[in-house]
Parts: structure tokens; C-alpha cells; sequence
């Protein structure tokens, strides 16, 4: 049968076909990513191209180069978040139903894993509000981020031999604003076109786990362009062997942070609530580490700064300064439960109740505490003998 629908059709195949073997894909699936394409496309890392039965044809559109694969005939793989992706193009097919094909694949197992990480990335275009930090601080960060990745100051940078690459490691206890702050900078990122990579401590376990761990996490570090590579909570990483006992060889991670080339200026930010003094000091180095930034629980003045951001009623009713002088030596994230537990509370009762929600708060924490402490671990033997 020669009809245009079963050329149309055998076309598609034969793409499929040949995007499953660029990719060592399993099991192909043809999608088109609709109003995901920018973000998909935008936010991925550019692999290599491929030739479509040997033939390929380049295109030197210089518009919309980030966007546009480019290419008039061929294949381009892609890796967004550890997910390889591929985009088939055939500009001009004659005779056919349709100008030309472009067309993307994805192998069967991160279909839905991919679709969740574009939507995701779609709500991240919505510009992050920097976490509540002292001036000098905000300051820091920016200037060892958004202003160091700025064109003219690499130029200037690299013009006098300087490294266009940053380590940047943001320590402290839980709740107080590392991860708010790296999806403040990713966002700034994100908006000004460069690119925003998050690295998590499963992508890291699974490089290490493949079969050539080296290469892997190596691969983890490349951004493939201008922009920010964030590793959030990566601790098995960052930590003393000789102190905690770590079995996890640290010589990999270190000589992919080392080996990587860095051709447009690239930013890794690391997080960890691991004590300083439990990283590895190897890691720690300058050239590796070049700045570290502590996040500890807010004093008075930074209670205040967070307080004066909830809602006017609730900071009428209560009043400011009772709020900071009670929350002394809390995190930011337990003051945000504080005004959670406020806020429920009001839709109960619909009167403010200080008192209640802190009180409530106190419950919950001992609770948690006593729930911890009673726990027990493995397979215990009930008190009725049962499993
Ligand atoms: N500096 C801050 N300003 C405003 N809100 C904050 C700040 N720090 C924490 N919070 C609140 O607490 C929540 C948790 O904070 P975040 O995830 O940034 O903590 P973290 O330092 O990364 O903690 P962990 O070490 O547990 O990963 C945030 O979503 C936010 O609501
Ligand atoms: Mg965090």
C-alpha cells in the first residue's frame, strides 16, 4: 500500500527506529512536548548529533539557537535531569501530508518522568523571592552568582586569566534557607536564559552505580552552557571519610569537580546541614570550594524581617515584636509552622490564638520526640505476640 498515510506512517516508524538506536532507547515513544517545548528544550543540556541513514544536514540558522536543534535533517539527543530525550527533524519531506517532521522521542520508562520535570520547570519560570537573609549576605550570594555569570564579568575574568568557574557551599542547620536560596538564584537564572541544573543525591547514587561511575558523574557536573549546577543535600558526597566512616569514594567526585572544562562560566552550588567540620577538607579547598556561606537560625532582627512578610491581620492580631521575642532560638521553617498552626486555628475558631499555636507547637515537637524515642526499629514482636 503506497497511499500518503501509510507513508506518513512508515516515515514516523523509521524515525522512531532511528532515534531508539541514537539513544538505546528500550521502548520508543514519539510525544510532542506542545507548550512545553521551551522549557523542555531550553533547560536541557545539548548532547551530540546523530545522522538519519547516514545522511545529515546542518542548519546555521543563527536565530534561536538555543531552541532550535540545529539541523534541517537528523537527530539531537538531549539530557534534562537525567533524562535522555531526542529530537527528530526532517525540514522538507516531499509529497507527504505535512511540511516536514519534528519529532520527539523518549524511551518508554521516563515518559511520565519527563513530563512531570517540564511541568515542574514550567512553574519555575515564575520568579522566587530571595529567602529572608541580612543584607550583606544577599549581597554575597548574588555577586558570587548572578553577577559572577554575567557576560561582561566572565569576559573580564578569563581577560586576566581568572577562572570562569565558582564552588559555592551553603551550610547550616535544617530549615534556615539553603534550599530557598538556591531556588531564589535558580529562578534569577532561569529568567535570564542560562542554565539552571539540579543535581539530587539519587542522581549522584545512580551515577556512582553505573557502569562507568567516572564518566557518569562527570557528566553530572557538565552544564552545557552559562549557568548554575545546584547539588542540594549531596552529604555522602561532601563528608570526612576519616570522621563519619564513609565508604563512598570521594576521589570521583572530587576529580570530576576538578577535570570538568569550563568553557562559558559555571557556578556549583552545594548544600549540606552536615557540620563544617565533617566535610571532607579536601573538597573544602579553594578552586574547589571558593566561598562558603553559612545559614544559621535567625536573631531578632531577621525574626522580624520574616514576620513582617505574613499577612497584615495576622501581624495585627499578634502583634511583631511578641512574635520575635517568642520564637528565640527556632529556625525559619519552625516560625513558618508557628504561623501555619495560627492560621488553621482561625478557620476553626476565627479568632487569632497565639497562645494556642504555641502551645500546639510544643505539643507536636514532644510528640514527634516521643513517637521518635518509642520507635521501634526492624521487625518487632508485638505485645500480643504477633508480627
Ligand atoms: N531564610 C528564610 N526566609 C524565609 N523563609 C525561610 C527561610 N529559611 C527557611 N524558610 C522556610 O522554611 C522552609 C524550609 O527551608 P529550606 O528548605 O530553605 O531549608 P534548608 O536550609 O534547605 O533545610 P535542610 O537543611 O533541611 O535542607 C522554606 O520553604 C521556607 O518556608
Ligand atoms: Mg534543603
Amino acid at each position: 500500500m503506497n497511499s500518503p498515510l501509510a507513508n506518513f506512517t512508515a516515515d514516523h516508524r523509521t524515525l522512531l527506529a532511528a532515534a531508539a538506536e541514537a539513544a538505546g532507547f528500550a521502548d520508543p515513544i514519539a510525544f510532542d512536548p506542545e507548550s512545553l517545548l521551551y522549557t523542555l528544550v531550553g533547560n536541557a543540556v545539548r548532547g551530540r548529533f546523530v545522522p538519519l541513514h547516514g545522511a545529515f544536514i546542518r542548519d546555521w540558522d543563527t536565530h534561536g539557537r538555543r531552541y532550535w536543534p540545529g539541523m534541517q535533517y537528523g537527530l539531537r539527543v538531549y539530557t534534562l535531569r537525567g533524562v535522555t530525550f531526542v529530537r527528530a527533524v526532517l525540514g522538507e519531506a516531499a509529497n507527504q501530508p505535512t511540511a516536514g517532521y519534528d519529532v520527539f522521542v523518549v524511551d518508554r520508562k521516563d515518559y511520565l518522568k519527563l513530563y512531570r520535570i517540564g511541568l515542574q520547570l514550567s512553574r519555575e519560570r515564575t520568579p522566587a523571592e530571595p529567602p529572608v537573609m541580612t543584607a550583606a549576605h544577599r549581597d554575597t550570594l548574588w555577586r558570587n552568582t548572578v553577577d559572577f555569570l554575567a557576560p561582561d564579568n566572565l569576559k573580564r575574568i578569563t581577560g586576566y586569566g581568572g577562572r570562569a568557574k565558582r564552588g559555592l557551599l551553603l551550610t547550616g542547620p535544617p530549615g534556615n534557607g539553603k534550599t530557598s536560596a538556591c531556588r531564589w538564584i535558580r529562578s534569577e537564572a532561569a529568567q535570564r536564559g542560562w542554565v539552571a541544573k539540579s543535581v539530587t543525591p539519587d542522581d549522584y547514587q545512580a551515577a556512582r552505580r553505573s557502569c562507568s561511575p567516572a564518566a557518569a558523574v562527570r557528566e553530572l557536573f557538565d552544564a552545557g552552557g552559562r549557568g548554575v549546577v545546584f547539588f542540594d543535600d549531596l552529604d555522602i558526597a561532601l563528608r570526612d571519610r576519616d570522621a563519619v566512616k564513609e565508604t563512598d569514594d570521594q576521589a570521583v567526585f572530587l576529580s570530576a569537580l576538578d577535570g570538568i572544562t569550563v568553557t562559558e562560566g559555571v557556578v556549583y552550588v552545594f548544600t549540606t546541614n552536615c557540620p563544617v567540620d565533617l566535610i571532607d577538607p579536601a573538597f573544602r579547598r579553594p578552586g574547589r570550594i571558593d566561598l562558603t556561606l553559612h545559614f544559621p537560625k535567625p536573631d531578632a532582627d531577621l525574626r522580624r524581617q520574616l514576620v513582617s512578610r505574613w499577612h497584615l491581620e495576622l501581624r495585627t492580631a499578634v502583634g511583631v515584636e511578641t512574635v520575635v521575642a517568642n520564637t528565640a532560638g527556632m529556625s525559619f521553617a519552625e516560625i513558618d509552622e508557628l504561623k501555619n498552626l495560627l492560621v488553621l486555628r482561625f478557620l476553626d475558631s476565627n479568632e487569632w490564638d497565639w497562645a494556642w499555636a504555641q502551645e500546639q507547637f510544643r505539643e507536636n515537637r514532644d510528640g514527634l520526640a516521643n513517637r521518635r524515642a518509642d520507635r521501634t526499629v526492624g521487625f518487632a514482636v508485638s505485645a500480643n505476640g504477633k508480627h
